[in-house]
């Protein structure tokens, strides 16, 4: 249980972290597949009311599903979305892998308009590459 709880807080902290050292990370925060569904784990930014979203729906669903990551540079173009924020212009959803399932994804909301570059995807990829590791 303690260690749990370490965990998460770490996972907080992690947020925290992209969010305090790139200037358009506004929401980041993670989902965990729970039950067949995603539900929301650790997050800095604006409450959201998506704590828990099926495979499928959403940008964070989609990505699920295809077991991709998903950057979608101007969300008022995404039919299929579900809004956190009517500040958010711009997402990008990384899902995590441990042994070659996913389990869970990194979510990050921007306010600012088409933000994101390979090497956020990269960079993302990675973190969440270090984080299956210890989750
Ligand atoms: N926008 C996401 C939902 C999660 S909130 O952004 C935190 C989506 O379309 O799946």
């Amino acid at each position: 249980e303690k260690i749990l709880e370490r965990g998460k807080e770490a996972l907080g902290d992690l947020c925290k972290f992209l969010r305090n050292h790139v200037s358009y990370y506004d929401w980041v925060g993670f989902y965990f597949v729970e039950d067949g569904k995603l539900k929301l784990g650790p997050f800095v930014g604006e409450p959201t009311e998506h704590v828990e979203i099926p495979f499928g729906v959403g940008i964070c669903g989609q990505a699920a599903e295809r077991e991709e990551t998903f950057v979608v540079q101007d969300v008022s173009k995404e039919t299929n979305y579900l809004s956190c924020s009517p500040k958010t212009k711009a997402e990008i959803v990384v899902p995590i892998f441990k042994d070659g399932k996913i389990i869970g994804e990194l979510d990050i909301d921007s306010y600012s308009p088409s933000p994101f570059s390979e090497e956020d995807r990269a960079f993302l990829e990675k973190v969440c590459e270090l984080v299956s590791k210890v989750v």
